[in-house]
């Protein structure tokens, strides 16, 4: 990895990237088995959410206790980086108390400016512009459903948000095919054309025959403000079994969650037996563990 930090998907090589998700698969075996692997006795991760959290911070806390560590939420109004004092002395004093850091931060610079003082690793657990965490679980995910990557069309039906550019960066780098579905002018950040990764506006053109369709919230943490105009933009984006059956039979749904029924996807299809977002939820446990 580019340094010691995992702040977005392609500070990894391709090769840290299969050696991740190795190491997340064993990691989930061995789970399964009952056999612990306390690997990190005596170490402590710090864990600050500027934005509220459900599956990244229980499954950081559990993974950290299974791997024979203690993981601890810091409250990001008491902390106050950059308010009660500056982003470096936080980042300078949690470094010598702990031994990794994972921040959910309102803005991707917060976590820049943290890591370059820090002296212990920092995990990006979400920010406005990366879901790394996400992306490599997404991917263990399809790989446990699909099997070979290289055979395998993803469809992101939504915004161009942070979860999509991490899908995106984790493609470019493995080399597997996505589409993007989106409104014009919704575009993801990162979404220079290469021969795997496509925008298509139309979503049914776009879902055509593929393997996965996956999609994420039209509204953001933080971008509320934009509700009614995104609402209003993504009509015809929402995924149901128009779009489904369109992709390929046994195509599976994913969404990384928090979902809101009725406006990026239907409860049918949510809750229908092509979904496999729980497991796509589990694996961020076995994942976060490996990173
Ligand atoms: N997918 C995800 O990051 O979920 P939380 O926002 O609940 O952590
Ligand atoms: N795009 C969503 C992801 C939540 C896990 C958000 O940033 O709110």
């Amino acid at each position: 990895m580019r340094g010691q930090d995992f702040l977005q998907i392609d500070h990894c090589s391709k090769d840290d990237i299969l050696s991740l998700l190795a190491l997340s698969k064993k990691l989930k075996e061995e789970v399964r088995a009952g056999k612990v692997h306390p690997i990190l006795q005596g170490k402590t991760l710090a864990m600050v959410f500027e934005k509220p959290s459900s599956r990244t911070r229980i499954s950081f806390e559990v993974g950290m206790f299974q791997l024979g560590g203690a993981a601890i939420n810091i409250n990001a109004n008491e902390l106050g980086m950059g308010v009660r004092e500056s982003i470096a002395d936080v980042a300078c004093t949690l470094s010598r108390y702990v031994d990794v850091v994972m921040i959910r931060a309102l803005f991707h610079w917060t976590l820049q400016e943290f890591a370059n003082a820090a002296s212990v690793p920092l995990i990006n657990g979400l920010s406005d512009h990366h879901h790394p965490c996400q992306a490599l679980s997404d991917i263990f995910t399809i790989q446990e459903h699909k099997g070979d990557l290289s055979k395998v069309t993803i469809c992101y039906v939504g915004d161009g948000n942070n979860v999509c550019n991490s899908l995106i960066q984790i493609c470019r780098i493995l080399n597997i095919n996505l589409r993007i579905a989106c409104p014009p002018g919704h575009e993801p950040l990162l979404a220079e054309r290469s021969k795997n990764i496509n925008i298509i506006h139309d979503p049914l053109e776009a879902c055509r025959d593929v393997d996965v369709i996956y999609t994420d919230v039209w509204v953001s943490m933080g971008q509320e403000q934009l509700t009614a105009r995104k609402i209003q933009a993504f009509q015809g984006y929402m995924v149901d079994n128009r779009l489904m059956k369109v992709a390929n039979k046994n195509a599976v749904f994913m969404h990384c969650l928090p979902a809101h029924r009725g406006l990026e996807v239907d409860t049918a299809t949510l809750e229908g037996e092509s979904s496999i977002v729980f497991d796509q939820a589990e694996n961020r446990l076995h994942c976060q563990k490996a990173i």
